[in-house]
């Protein structure tokens, strides 16, 4: 993992999907950096993995789409650390297909985990985040601003999102609340593994993916949690409303 420089010491970060990928390198970042660190997610394993043997570390089962787990969420950091300074918005979930075969069930389940899930956690964080003049960080995707063909209720979840992070980046500015996203491209492990879609299919993404980013490769974890914790610093007090594409130059392309 690389070093995220301290800056964050005393503070409380929340992350979801803090059990695999970007939301694990996220949370141990934010760890490094010196801040007390609750990662939420549904599988207890994989959240208990991500915070063993570190110390001002914690996890919580929720899933996101549910708003008493939401509320639970932030109150379990409170009763840890009687503050919160940092929610990243990170679990989220991918489709792709042709939109013939698009149901009404995975639409629910994609706006419900990256449209809905973000707004109840930030819902219940957002008095919290009044008291510290603390932040938001929300993970859309180069495809909340890209097109591109068989991903499209996916992409417009991340769109969606990317909207919200502008608006409550205006609602909450007078409260000195900032809240930014960050737009990975294709990065490992990716969201792809959990998607359901065969390995040689998962495969044969990846290998087009990389080919079509102008820096040659997909990006790692710690590319992105790099520029997660970066924008949640004081040192970006500044800056509100933003989407950062951290994405080897996929958007751009
Ligand atoms: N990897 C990429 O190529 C890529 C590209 C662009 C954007 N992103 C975004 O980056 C974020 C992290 O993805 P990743 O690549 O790190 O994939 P990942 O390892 O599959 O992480 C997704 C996380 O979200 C959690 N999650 C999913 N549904 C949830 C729910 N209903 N409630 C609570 N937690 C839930 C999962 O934990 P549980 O299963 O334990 O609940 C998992 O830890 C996502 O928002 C994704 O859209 C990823």
């Amino acid at each position: 993992m690389q070093k995220t420089s301290r800056g964050l010491e005393g503070k409380v970060a929340v992350v979801t999907g803090g059990g695999s990928g970007i939301g694990r390198a996220t949370a141990l970042h934010f760890h490094s950096a010196g801040a007390k660190v609750l990662v939420a997610g549904r599988r207890a394993d994989a959240l208990a993995e991500t915070v063993a043997g570190r110390p001002d570390m914690a996890w919580v089962t929720a899933d996101v789409r549910r708003e008493d787990d939401a509320a639970t969420v932030i109150a379990t950091a409170l009763e840890l650390w009687d503050r919160i300074d940092v929610l990243v918005n990170n679990a989220g979930v991918f489709s792709r297909g042709p939109l013939e075969e698009v149901t009404t069930g995975l639409v629910q389940k994609l706006f419900e985990t990256n449209v809905l899930g973000p707004t109840l956690l930030a819902k219940a964080a957002v008095p919290h985040l009044k008291v510290t003049r603390g932040s938001i960080v929300n993970v859309s995707s180069t495809f909340g601003h890209k097109a591109s063909p068989m991903i499209g209720h996916c992409a417009a979840s991340k769109a969606a999102l990317e909207h919200l992070t502008r608006c409550w980046a205006l609602e909450l500015a007078p409260h000195g609340v900032r809240v930014n996203a960050v737009a990975p491209g294709p990065t490992e492990p990716p969201a792809l593994a959990a998607s359901g879609l065969p390995p040689t299919v998962t495969d044969t993404i990846k290998n087009e993916e990389a080919r079509k980013v102008p820096l040659g490769r997909r990006g790692e974890p710690d590319d992105v949690a790099a520029w997660i914790v970066a924008l949640a610093n004081p040192g970006s007090a500044w800056v509100t409303g933003q989407v950062l594409c951290v994405d080897g130059g996929l958007s751009v392309a």
